[in-house]
C-alpha cells in the first residue's frame, strides 16, 4: 500500500533565475532542430489538489511534417510518492489518448486561458517532501528534468543544448518528438515487443518500433505483436545501484531511437503521459509500475502444468492419442489445446461436426476433467462474413464491427471474409461476452487463446469479396490474400507524414492489418487505437469467462499492450526451431516479466521449421522452466510432442519432473506477481543489482529471487559456462553439488543431453513437493523443505514462503476462508539450526491435510554431525521414525580458490508429518567449528 503524500507539506519553489543558472542553459546559441523549434512556457500554476499546470506557446512554426500545435498545455503530478506524472497536450483542443476506462487514472485538468510572462530563463520546480522525484522545467525553449531526490542523479532531462543532435520538444498533431539525455552507464531494458539479437540490455541504434504487428518473432528489431513503451534504467552508482522506469503511455505508433546517451521518442499521435516510477529496486519497480497499470492476473494452479498444443491435430482421435501418449511416456501433461483444426471452417465458436462430434468431444473432456486436466481452444477476432453464420448474424444485428465508410470494414483471416469486432464498443463487449456463453455451453473449455489480434490481416486496403472466386472458406492455409482490394493511400491517416519503421521495412502502417482511416465506436480512429485491439480483446474476453462459472479465468493472448497483465498470460508467437529463437526467448520472457506479463513463454521446440531432435532436448530443458510452458507447432511442422523421440521424452520427464516439484513454489511466485508485480521468470539483475556482470546476461534467468536457471543454448555442447554471483549457489538435482564465491566467477558446468542446471541460492527455504504427471495429484503429495545456508557459515539465516489456495476463485487473496499463506524461517547458530514456521489462515491448509515429510538444509559447517533433535521443544526419540542424515557437499568451486580445507555438509530430516497449516519449529545441534 503507498501511503498518500502529505499534501501539506507540498513545496512549490518557482526560480527566476540568470542564464546557466541550470546545467541546462538555453541561450540563443541553441541550435533549432530541423523537424521543431521548440515551446517556451508562459506560465505555470499550482492546482488546488496539488498538480502543477502550464501553458507552452511554439516558438517560430515549422511545417515538417505539419504546423505545430500554437498552444500546448503542461499538466506534472506527485501522484504518490514513488510516482511523478508529466502530461503534455494541445491546450485547445481534446486529443486522442488511451482511454481512461481501459487504463484507469486521472483526467488532466483543462488549462484555463492564461497570458503569461515568464521571462526567458525562469526554472520552475515542483517537489513534494514526500515524493522521490524533483521535477524542474526550463521555460524558453521549454525542457523538463525529472532528478531523484535521495541521490540527485537527474534521470531524464529533455532540456535542448547545444551538445546533441537533438533538440526541443516537437508537438503536431501526427508527430510529436521527445528526447531525452542518459548517462553512458545506465542499461536500459524493455520498450517491446521485440526480439532483441543483443540480448536483454537495449543496444544502441538498434531500432526500437512500437506498433502492434503480425510479423513473426523471427524478425529481428521489429515491432511485433505486442506495443510496451516503457524502459527500465539501472544505474550502478559506484555500487548503489538504482533503477527506476519511464512509460510513454500513448498507444500510437513510434519509434524509439536510442544511442547510448539519449533516447529520443518519434510517435506519430495521441499525447506526451510520462510516468516516472522510483524504483529504487528493480523489485520495487515493477511493484510501482503494476500498481499504476494493474496486477498480474492470478493464474489457476492448472495453468502452471504442462501444456501441449499443435496447429493440426485434424481429429479428435489424434488429441485422444496425444494424451494417451503423454501418459505413456510417463511426462507430465495438465492441458491439451487445440489450435483451429476442432472448428466447422475455422469460424469461432463452431465445432466440426465430423472431426470433432461434439458428443464424443464432450466424453472427452468429462474423462479428462476428471482426472483435473483441462482444455483450451484458439479464437481469432475474425469473424467469417457469412449469412448463415449465428456469431456472425448477431455481429450484424448488434452492430459490433469496426467500420469503414459506414459499413463493416472487410479483411480476411484463416476463415476467408472476416469483420473485426470493435472492442471499444460497450455492444460489443457484450456481444462477445454473450458468444462465449453460447460457445462454452456447446463445449465446456477452460480457458481460451486469442490470436491473430494485433489486428493480422491477410489482405492490405479496402477489399471487396471478388466476384466469381472463391476464397478459400477454411480448408487450406489461405493466408494469400484473396479479396478485391486496393490500397487507401489518400488519407493523411493511411499515409501519415512521418512513417515508423513499421515490420521493419516502412510498410504503410495499413499493411496486413486493419486501414488505419477505418472508424471505431465513436468516432475512434483506427490510426489512434490500432496497439489497443488485442488488449481490448483480452478486457472483454476476462469479462465474459469471469462472469461464467464464476471460475479464475485463463487467457492467453498474442497481442498485449500496458496493462494486458492483469486479464492474461502471453506468448512469444510464431518462433522458429532454431539454436537463435531458443536464445531470444528468454530476452523475451524476461522483458515481459518487466512489463508486468509474468505468466509468458515461446512455443518449446519452435513453431517452424522442424526442430532437430537434439534442439528440442535443449529446448524443453529451458521451456520447462518458463512461468508458461507449452509444446506448440505449425500445420506444416512434423509432430513434435516430447514423446515423439525417447531422448526428448527422457530430457523432459527429468526436467518437467523438476517443474511438477516445484509447484508450489511457482504458484507462491504467482501469487508474489499478483500482489507486488514481482516477475516469475527474471534478470539476474533483480536479485543481484550491484553486480554490474550480469547486467546484460541473457543465457540464464531466475524464477524467483533464487533460483537460476543455466541451460544449454549451443548445438553440441555438453558443458555450460554459467555466471554465479557471489555467495554459495546448490544444484537443486543433486544438493551436495555446490559453488561458492566471494567476488561472483563463471563456471563450467557439465550439462549432458539429459541435464540441465539448476541452482539455489544461500539463506533460501524452498518449498518443493513430490511431482507426479498432472498438477492436481502432484499437488497433494507431501511438502519437502530445502534450507540453504552459506557454505560453511557457523552463522545464518534463511527465509521462505508459500501461498496456498482454492484456485479456481476468482479472486487469489489472504482473508476469503479459501487460502494460506506461511513464511518459514530458519536461522544457524553455534547451537544449531533451528527451522519453523508461521501461518496465516490455517484452515484452508489444515482442510487439506498438507504436511511437511523432509527438511533439508544445506551447507552447514558441521563436520561433527547433527544430533538433540528437537520439535516443538520436545526431544525426539530414537522410537519415532524421523531420521537424521548428513552428507558432505561436493565443492565446484570454493569461496576462495585453494581453500581446500573448507567443508560444509548437508542435513536432511526425514519421516517428518509437520503440518502446513500449523506453526512448527524443529532444531537440533550441529557440531560446528569456528
Ligand atoms: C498464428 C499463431 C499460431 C497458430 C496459427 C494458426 O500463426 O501465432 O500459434 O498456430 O496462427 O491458428
Amino acid at each position: 500500500m503507498v501511503p498518500p503524500l502529505r499534501l501539506a507539506s507540498l513545496l512549490l519553489v518557482l526560480l527566476l533565475c540568470t542564464a546557466g543558472a541550470n546545467s541546462s542553459s538555453s541561450s540563443s546559441s541553441t541550435p533549432l532542430t530541423k523537424i521543431g523549434n521548440g515551446y517556451r512556457l508562459i506560465s505555470i500554476r499550482e492546482t488546488p489538489d496539488g498538480g502543477l499546470v502550464g501553458h507552452l506557446v511554439v516558438n517560430k512554426q515549422n511545417n515538417i511534417y505539419g504546423p505545430d500545435l500554437p498552444h500546448l498545455q503542461l499538466f506534472v503530478k506527485h501522484e504518490t510518492e514513488d510516482r511523478l506524472r508529466v502530461h503534455i497536450t494541445d491546450a485547445e483542443t481534446q486529443r486522442w489518448e488511451v482511454p481512461y476506462d481501459l487504463l484507469p487514472r486521472e483526467q488532466p485538468p483543462r488549462l484555463k486561458q492564461s497570458i503569461g510572462s515568464l521571462g526567458k530563463n525562469t526554472i520552475a520546480v515542483s517537489e513534494y517532501s514526500g515524493s522521490e522525484f524533483i521535477f524542474s522545467c526550463i521555460s524558453d525553449p521549454f525542457g523538463f528534468a525529472v532528478r531523484r531526490k535521495s541521490n540527485g542523479q537527474t534521470l531524464f532531462n529533455s532540456s535542448a543544448d547545444g551538445s546533441d543532435p537533438f533538440g526541443s520538444l516537437v508537438f503536431k498533431d501526427q508527430y510529436l518528438e521527445i528526447s531525452t539525455k542518459l548517462p553512458k552507464d545506465a542499461s536500459l531494458y524493455g520498450l517491446g515487443e521485440n526480439t532483441q539479437p543483443h540480448g536483454i540490455k537495449l543496444y544502441p541504434n538498434d531500432p526500437y518500433t512500437l506498433y502492434t504487428t503480425d510479423v513473426s518473432a523471427i524478425n529481428l528489431n521489429t515491432d511485433l505483436y505486442g506495443s510496451h513503451p516503457v524502459y527500465m534504467d539501472l544505474r550502478n552508482n559506484g555500487g548503489q545501484p538504482s533503477a527506476h522506469a519511464v512509460l510513454l503511455l500513448n498507444s500510437n505508433g513510434m519509434d524509439v531511437v536510442y544511442r547510448g546517451t539519449s533516447l529520443t521518442y518519434k510517435i506519430i499521435g495521441g499525447v506526451f503521459d510520462f510516468y516516472f516510477f522510483a524504483g529504487p529496486t528493480p523489485l520495487g519497480v515493477v511493484d510501482q509500475y503494476t500498481s499504476f497499470i494493474g496486477r498480474p492476473a492470478p493464474m489457476p494452479y492448472w495453468s502452471l502444468g504442462f501444456h501441449q498444443c499443435r496447429w493440426g491435430y485434424h481429429n479428435l482421435s489424434v488429441v485422444e492419442d496425444v494424451v494417451e501418449n503423454y501418459k505413456k511416456a510417463k511426462i507430465p501433461l495438465d492441458v491439451i489445446w487445440n489450435d483451429d483444426d476442432h472448428m466447422d471452417g475455422k469460424k469461432d465458436f463452431t465445432l466440426n461436426s465430423n472431426n470433432y462430434p461434439r458428443p464424443k468431444l464432450l466424453a472427452f473432456l468429462d474423462k479428462i476433467h476428471s482426472i483435473g486436466m483441462k482444455y483450451i481452444v484458439i479464437i481469432d477476432p475474425g469473424i467469417a462474413v457469412n449469412s448463415s453464420y449465428g456469431v456472425y448474424q448477431r455481429g450484424i444485428a448488434n452492430d459490433v464491427f469496426i467500420k469503414y465508410a459506414g459499413e463493416p470494414y472487410l479483411a480476411q483471416v484463416w476463415p476467408g471474409a472476416v469483420n473485426f469486432p470493435d472492442f471499444l464498443n460497450p455492444k460489443t463487449v457484450s456481444w462477445w461476452g454473450d458468444e462465449i456463453r453460447r460457445f462454452h455451453e456447446l463445449v465446456p473449455v477452460d480457458g481460451l487463446w486469442i490470436d491473430m489480434n494485433e489486428v493480422s490481416n491477410f489482405c492490405s486496403g479496402l477489399c471487396k469479396i471478388p466476384q466469381g472466386k472463391q476464397c478459400p472458406t477454411g480448408t487450406g492455409p489461405g493466408w494469400i490474400c484473396c479479396l478485391d482490394c486496393k490500397n487507401i493511400t489518400k488519407t493523411r491517416w493511411d499515409d501519415p507524414p512521418y512513417k515508423i519503421n513499421a515490420s521493419g521495412l516502412q510498410v504503410p502502417i495499413g499493411f496486413k492489418t486493419i486501414a488505419t482511416s477505418a472508424v471505431h465506436y465513436n468516432g475512434v480512429l483506427e490510426y489512434d487505437a490500432h496497439s489497443l485491439y488485442g488488449f481490448s480483446q483480452t478486457i472483454a474476453t476476462h469479462k465474459a469467462l469471469q462472469g461464467l462459472e464464476g471460475k479464475r479465468p485463463f487467457i492467453l493472448s498474442r497481442s498485449t499492450y500496458v496493462g494486458s497483465g492483469k486479464y492474461a498470460a502471453h506468448w512469444t508467437g510464431d518462433n522458429q526451431g532454431t539454436w537463435e529463437n531458443l536464445r531470444y526467448s528468454i530476452s523475451t520472457m524476461i522483458n515481459f516479466g518487466i512489463f508486468g506479463v509474468p505468466m509468458v513463454g515461446s512455443d518449446i521446440c519452435g513453431f517452424y521449421p522442424q526442430p532437430t531432435e537434439e534442439l528440442c532436448n535443449r529446448w524443453i530443458e529451458v521451456g520447462a522452466f518458463y512461468p508458461f510452458s507449452r509444446d506448440h507447432a505449425n500445420y506444416y511442422s512434423p509432430r513434435q510432442e516430447l514423446y515423439q523421440w525417447d531422448s526428448v521424452a527422457e530430457s523432459a520427464r527429468n526436467a518437467l519432473g523438476m517443474r511438477y516439484k516445484l509447484l508450489p513454489y511457482l504458484y507462491t511466485l504467482n501469487y508474489e506477481a499478483h500482489i507486488s508485480g514481482a516477475p516469475i521468470a527474471r534478470p539476474l539483475f533483480f536479485s543481484f543489482p550491484s553486480y554490474i556482470e550480469c547486467y546484460g546476461l541473457s543465457t540464464q534467468f531466475l524464477l524467483g529471487s533464487s533460483l537460476m536457471v543455466s541451460p544449454v543454448l549451443e548445438q553440441g555442447k555438453s558443458e555450460v559456462k554459467a555466471l554465479f554471483p557471489p555467495g554459495t549457489w546448490y544444484s537443486l538435482f543433486d544438493m551436495t553439488q555446490t559453488i561458492a564465491s566471494k567476488e561472483g566467477s563463471y563456471v563450467t558446468l557439465d550439462a549432458p543431453l539429459h541435464v540441465v542446471n539448476v541452482h539455489l541460492y544461500q539463506n533460501t527455504i524452498l518449498p518443493m513437493q513430490q511431482g507426479g504427471l498432472i498438477s492436481k495429484e502432484a499437488r497433494m503429495t507431501p511438502f519437502s523443505l530445502v534450507v540453504t545456508f552459506p557454505a560453511g557459515a557457523t552463522e545464518g539465516a534463511a527465509k521462505g514462503n508459500i501461498f496456498l489456495d482454492d484456485d479456481e476463485l476468482p479472486e487469489m487473496k489472504l482473508g476469503n476462508g479459501y487460502s494460506t499463506y506461511v513464511d518459514f524461517y530458519a536461522t544457524l547458530t553455534k547451537g544449531g539450526v533451528k527451522v519453523w514456521s508461521q501461518v496465516q489462515e490455517s484452515k484452508f491448509a489444515l482442510g487439506k491435510g498438507w504436511y511437511i515429510e523432509k527438511i533439508t538444509v544445506l551447507g552447514l559447517n558441521g563436520s561433527g554431525g547433527a544430533s538433540a533433535l528437537e520439535i516443538d521443544g520436545s526431544p525426539v526419540t530414537g522410537a519415532s521414525n524421523i531420521e537424521l542424515s548428513t552428507t558432505e557437499h561436493k565443492f565446484l568451486r570454493k569461496l576462495e580458490d585453494g581453500d581446500d580445507k573448507m567443508k560444509a555438509v548437508m542435513v536432511e530430516v526425514s519421516g517428518l508429518s509437520l503440518s502446513v497449516g500449523k506453526n512448527f519449529a524443529i532444531s537440533w545441534k550441529m557440531g560446528i567449528k569456528g
